[in-house]
């Protein structure tokens, strides 16, 4: 296995990061922050989703938000959708594609949608029909993909169950998400190969969290099995309210320095980057775990002038 010299980075802070914010960010704060990602060149972005208002209530202006942003880049701006009710809604409002989710285990999955795995993917076939008559993409999330925060660790045929139901519907690509930060590079090896073994060509991509500090580590064993497409957040913002202990994603900026830094290209101007994250932390008021929106790139050097020299 190569690794990948372009990777598809995207951002999916203005959804899994915002979704856990209590206080409600203005929707033309929103609106400012996902246009600055789109005019730094990110290509993907999850900018909301189309769930029930009553359960994520900061997300109820996802309408209100695509309204106001800059189209004109060819940005892919994809929304999270749990059933038909919201892939109506997101056709109807005209997104770039749908993003449906499902946790590979039951209890997540009743937590988070209050249903079975087996309903959510028999819903999936009516979203599938939206989607294709509106003429747009549908991409598969896998939620709790390596291990459930209430069930411990989640079989590999459990998630290649979803893969191939994701496959027959012709979803375009699938992300496995590491809910609650349980992937180790171990897992991520074991699971991207099972899955590359039976879906040769299926477009695969990983979205973690770094809950337990080795999200990054998780990324490398990714990179190491040609997998090149990452979802990350903004500072690291992030999580779900459906399951404990959730934290933030992987940081994006600290992902693409990672990818730069490896020869490998996102086309994402890093600056840019870390000035958003700068912003998202102003906004929702706390120091985000972001650590190169903070020390900047390892070769921005500072001015010898100005810092004392230790004399004994
Ligand atoms: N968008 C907007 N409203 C929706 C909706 C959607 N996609 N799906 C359902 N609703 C509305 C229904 O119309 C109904 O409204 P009403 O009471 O005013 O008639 C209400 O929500 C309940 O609908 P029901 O189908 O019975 O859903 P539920 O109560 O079993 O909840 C979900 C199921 C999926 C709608 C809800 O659990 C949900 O939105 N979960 C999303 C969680 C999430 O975003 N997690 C983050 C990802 S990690
Ligand atoms: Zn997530």
């Amino acid at each position: 296995m190569s690794r990948p010299t372009r990777a598809i980075v995207t951002e999916v802070g203005p959804r899994d990061g915002f979704q856990m914010e209590a206080e409600f960010i203005p929707t033309e704060t929103k609106i400012r922050l996902v246009n600055d990602l789109i005019h730094a060149g990110v290509p993907r972005i999850e900018f909301s989703s189309f769930v029930s208002p009553r359960a994520v209530p900061q997300l109820a202006d996802v309408l209100d938000v695509l309204a106001g942003l800059d189209r004109s880049r060819g940005t892919v701006l994809t929304a999270l959708v749990p059933n038909a009710k919201g892939a109506a809604r997101a056709a109807e409002a005209g997104v770039d594609e749908i993003t449906v989710f499902v946790s590979a285990s039951e209890s997540h999955n009743h937590k988070n949608v209050n249903r079975s795995v087996d309903d959510s993917l028999s819903g999936f076939e009516e979203v599938a029909r939206i989607a294709a008559d509106a003429g747009i993409p549908v991409h598969g999330a896998i939620a709790t993909a390596f291990g459930c925060p209430f069930e411990g660790d989640v079989a590999l045929e459990a998630v290649g169950r979803i893969v191939e139901r994701y496959v027959a519907l012709g979803f375009v690509g699938v992300s496995l998400g590491d809910t609650t930060g349980m992937a180790t590079p171990r897992l991520v090896t074991t699971l991207c190969r099972y899955l590359q073994d039976r879906f040769s060509e299926l477009p695969l991509g990983l979205h973690f969290h770094n809950t337990r500090g080795i999200g990054l580590c998780n990324v490398m064993a990714g990179l190491d099995e040609s997998i090149d497409a990452y979802e990350g957040s903004f500072g690291g913002i992030g999580g779900c309210p459906f399951a404990p202990g959730a934290t933030g994603n992987i940081c994006t900026e600290d992902l693409v320095y990672l990818l730069h830094e490896m020869d490998i290209d996102t086309g994402i101007d890093l600056d840019a980057l870390c000035a958003i994250a700068r912003e998202v932390e102003q906004v929702v008021h706390r120091p985000l775990p972001g650590q190169v929106m903070k020390a900047g790139p390892r070769l921005k050097l500072h001015p010898l002038e100005g810092v004392e020299t230790a004399v004994g």
